[in-house]
C-alpha cells in the first residue's frame, strides 16, 4: 500500500480506512493477570482466523481491526511503546462527565453482514476466552441513510485519502510504530424520549447540520454549543485536525435501550481528547455539547493500533521481574 499523501509505501496498516461497513462487532476484552503468554501466542492466530471466515465470503468485506491498552501493552511487549499510549483520561463538566473504563484488547469487527462478524467474533472469543474476559460487547447496524438513532446523518464529514492518511496513520512522528494509529472507543446511551420532545429546529440546533437533507449550517447560524463546532478542531496554522469515524448505532428496543458506539481513530491521542475535553468541560468552559443533555456516555477507553505485522510476529513478553527472595529467617542458635 503507498502512502496517497507522498506516494510512499506504507507500513501495512489494519483496515482502519475502509470504508464504513453495514454491521459491526465491538468487544472489549481485560486479560487475566498470569494469562499473558497464552494472550501473546492467540494475537498471531487473528489474521488467519479473517481470513477463514472471510474468504469463504469474498463479496462480504470482513475485517478486523484488533488494538491493544496501555497497561495490556506494558504487559504483553518487551521494547518501545507508542509514546501516546495511556489510559484515558476522564472529563468532568460542571454538569456531565465522560468515564474511563477497563479495556485491554479491542477487537472492531466489521462486514457487510452480521453473519460474517459473530462468525468472526465467535470464534476470537473461543480462542481468547479462558485467558481474558468480555468486558463489553456491542453489536451495532447501519439506520436508514447512515442515520444514528438521534435521526442524524452521522460520518459525512470523515476524511478520505490522502487528508485521511495524514490524519490517522501514524508516519514519521512515531518510526517505530509507523502504520499504527490510536482509537478511543465510548458507548453512549441516548435519551430519545427527552430528544424526540425537542422540535426539529432545536435538535438542528444541537447538531449543526439540517436533519432531513444534512446540510451544514452557516457558521454564522450554528449554535455555540452545537456538537459540530464543539468538534471542529485546527492547529496553528489553521489547518482542521481530523479523526475518522466509525459510529454504530445499536439498541434493545424492549429494555428502550438505543445507543451509538462511537470510536475515533487518530495519529495522536490529543486530537479525539481535545474533542471530548470541549464536548464535557467546553469551550469557552460551561459551553458543553447540547447532544450530552440526550447522550450518556457509559464506557470509554483508548488503544493503540499496530500494524497487522506486529500482530503477526509480535516483540517477546517483557521478562518477568525476577521473584523478590524473602529474608531468610535466622534460626536462634542451638546452646
Ligand atoms: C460530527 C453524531 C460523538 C466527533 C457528527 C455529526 C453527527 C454526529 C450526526 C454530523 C455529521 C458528520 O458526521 O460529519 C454523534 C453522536 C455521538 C457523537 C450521536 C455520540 C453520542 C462524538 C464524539 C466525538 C465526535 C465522542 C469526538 C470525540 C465528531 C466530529 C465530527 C462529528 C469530529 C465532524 C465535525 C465536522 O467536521 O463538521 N457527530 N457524534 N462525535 N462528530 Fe460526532
Amino acid at each position: 500500500m503507498t502512502d496517497p499523501a507522498d506516494g510512499e509505501p506504507l507500513a501495512a496498516s489494519q483496515a482502519i480506512l475502509n470504508p464504513l461497513s453495514d454491521s459491526a462487532i465491538f468487544l472489549v476484552l481485560t486479560v487475566a493477570a498470569g494469562n499473558e503468554q497464552l494472550v501473546h501466542d492467540a494475537l498471531g492466530d487473528i489474521s488467519g482466523l479473517v481470513r477463514s471466515v472471510g474468504f469463504r465470503v469474498p463479496d462480504g468485506v470482513l475485517t478486523c481491526i484488533t488494538s491493544i491498552g496501555s497497561d495490556a501493552w506494558s504487559r504483553l511487549f518487551d521494547g518501545p511503546r507508542p509514546n501516546q499510549l495511556h489510559v484515558l483520561p476522564e472529563f468532568h463538566g460542571a454538569v456531565h462527565s465522560s468515564v474511563s473504563t477497563p479495556g485491554d484488547i479491542l477487537f472492531h469487527i466489521r462486514a457487510k453482514g452480521m453473519d460474517l462478524c459473530f462468525e468472526l467474533a465467535s470464534l476470537l472469543v473461543e480462542r481468547f476466552g479462558g485467558m481474558s474476559a468480555v468486558v463489553d460487547e456491542v453489536h451495532g447496524f447501519k439506520y436508514f441513510e447512515e442515520r444514528d438513532l438521534l435521526g442524524f446523518v452521522d460520518g459525512t464529514e470523515n476524511p478520505t485519502g490522502a487528508l485521511a492518511v495524514r490524519n490517522v496513520i501514524v508516519r514519521d512522528d512515531e518510526p517505530q510504530f509507523v502504520g499504527g494509529s490510536y482509537v478511543v472507543v465510548q458507548k453512549y446511551l441516548h435519551n430519545l424520549t427527552a430528544w424526540n420532545t425537542l422540535t426539529v429546529e432545536q435538535q438542528e440546533q444541537a447538531i449543526g447540520r439540517g436533519k432531513a437533507d444534512n446540510v451544514e449550517q452557516a457558521e454564522e447560524k450554528k449554535a455555540p454549543n452545537a456538537h459540530t463546532v464543539l468538534t471542529v478542531l485546527t492547529d496553528a496554522d489553521g489547518n482542521e485536525l481530523k479523526i475518522v469515524r466509525d459510529n454504530m448505532p445499536f439498541g434493545r428496543v424492549g429494555e428502550a435501550e438505543f445507543g451509538t458506539y462511537f470510536i475515533g481513530y487518530a495519529k495522536t491521542p490529543a486530537v479525539t481528547e481535545s474533542m471530548l475535553k470541549n464536548m464535557f468541560v467546553g469551550a469557552p468552559e460551561g459551553n458543553y455539547d447540547r447532544i450530552l443533555d440526550f447522550s450518556t456516555a457509559v464506557t470509554g477507553s483508548l488503544y493503540f493500533t499496530p500494524t497487522g505485522d506486529f500482530l503477526d510476529d509480535p516483540p517477546p513478553l517483557p521478562p518477568t521481574p525476577a521473584p523478590t527472595l524473602a529474608p531468610t529467617p535466622t534460626l536462634p542458635l542451638a546452646t
